[in-house]
């Protein structure tokens, strides 16, 4: 079965999407990638999107849903295109929509109780109407109504395509936020652990586009951070987030980790006048050593991918913390590491239309399995039958 895939993370960098063929296995799924391609949003659009996050209207968010959905089924004919696919080859796709807010602890909410509660933007009509594809969208919200945070939902994904029999392994995406997925040697669904580790790039990015005032948005290959010196009292002011002594189930995002959280740490490198480089590289050395220290991880090999794996400082980083020639980049394990998040939201949407749970209830907290998502029908009539 061909499943599309689309997917942008925390960072609000871009679209990823991903075409894939799904087959089953005996006790993994077979997971083969066909095409993907990366759309960057336009800078005006981003910095409408990252302005949504922090103080939008109604208004905005009710404008955007659409905008950003009309983009991603932009993306997503284009990479049927590159794929010489039409739409009657496509079996479904799974838009994760873009997360303008998440808050997966209770938040009282007068005259109604409590709530956890996260919101992706990106309307799947759009992307119904556009592709003429069954569209499978807001992944995240049945797993919130069923007690979970509704986050992170791709370990179910890194169990089908990283499980391994004879080795035990530690998968890494370092993007917006960076979170762990631990796959024990010969293990089963069941003994998979998964949980957000704290920010990766969303403090990366913070740090430079602040420091220079909306110069630059990103340390390109970690040029700065890889020449700086990490500095123990940045590191220690970093870490000193109450989320990271937090147990999971956990998850994080923009809402404990925005601009609030960058300012603070470019005000102790000031007091200290440390420069830029040595801010960024503490900052990766902080990420690096919240992953080692999330857990601990016996004899692990660590994948690491996500838009992370481009900064050298932050490799650097994490070679440091782990043993050397534990690092490895999915792409080596055969992966392509910028297309796996769009891929494990085509899988989930696989999942969904076969009627399969695909949370992790001891991962994100739920109560129970569910089947995620909520469908838009395509063009075709829908077989559920089938
Ligand atoms: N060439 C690069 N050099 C340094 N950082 C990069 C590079 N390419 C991507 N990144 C970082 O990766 C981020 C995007 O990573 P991604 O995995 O897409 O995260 P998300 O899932 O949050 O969208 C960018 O915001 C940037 O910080
Ligand atoms: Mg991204």
């Amino acid at each position: 079965m061909k499943c599309l895939g689309l997917m942008s993370g925390t960072s609000m960098d871009g679209v990823d999407c991903a075409i894939i063929d799904v087959r089953p296995g005996r006790s993994q799924l077979r997971i083969e990638l066909l095409a993907h391609r990366t759309r960057p949003y336009p800078p005006v659009f981003r910095e409408q999107l990252l302005a949504l996050a922090q103080t939008g209207t109604v208004a905005e968010v009710c404008r955007l849903h659409v905008a950003v959905g009309e983009v991603f089924a932009r993306v997503a004919n284009q990479t049927m295109r590159q794929a010489k696919l039409s739409a009657k080859d496509v079996a479904v796709i799974g838009s994760h929509g873009q997360t303008v807010w998440h808050s997966p602890t209770r938040v009282p909410v007068p005259g109604a109780g409590s709530v956890r509660s996260s919101l992706q933007i990106g309307d799947p009509s759009v992307i119904a109407e556009r592709t003429g594809i069954l569209t499978v969208a807001d992944f995240r919200a049945r797993d919130l109504a069923a007690g979970g945070e509704g986050a992170p939902l791709t370990p179910y994904v890194h169990y089908h395509v990283f499980r391994s029999r004879n080795t035990s392994r530690l998968i890494v995406n370092l993007g917006g936020i960076a979170n762990a997925t631990w796959l024990p040697r010969n293990g089963s669904l069941e003994d998979v652990v998964a949980f957000d580790v704290g920010p990766c790039n969303l403090l990366l990015d913070g740090v430079i586009t602040q420091a220079t005032r909306g110069q630059r948005s990103i340390d390109r290959n970690g040029a700065l951070a890889a020449r700086g010196c990490p500095r123990d009292v940045l590191v220690n002011e970093l870490l000193r987030h109450a989320f990271f002594a937090r147990r999971p189930p956990k998850s994080t995002g923009r809402e404990e980790f925005g601009d609030d959280y960058v300012r603070r740490v470019l005000q102790v490198a000031a007091r200290h006048r440390f420069s830029l480089e040595d801010t960024l590289a503490s900052s990766c050395a902080a990420i690096a050593r919240t992953v080692r220290q999330s857990k601990s991880w016996p004899g692990a090999e660590v994948i690491a991918g996500g838009g992370g794996v481009r900064n050298r400082g932050l490799l650097r980083a994490l070679e440091r913390e782990f043993e050397p020639g534990h690092v490895l980049f999915m792409d080596q394990a055969g992966v392509k590491s910028q297309a796996l998040e769009a891929m494990a939201f085509a899988v989930l949407a696989h999942e969904t239309i076969r009627g399969v749970p695909a949370n992790l209830p001891w991962v994100t907290g739920a109560a129970s399995p569910v089947v995620l998502g909520t469908v838009t029908p395509g063009r075709r009539p829908w077989d559920v039958t089938g």
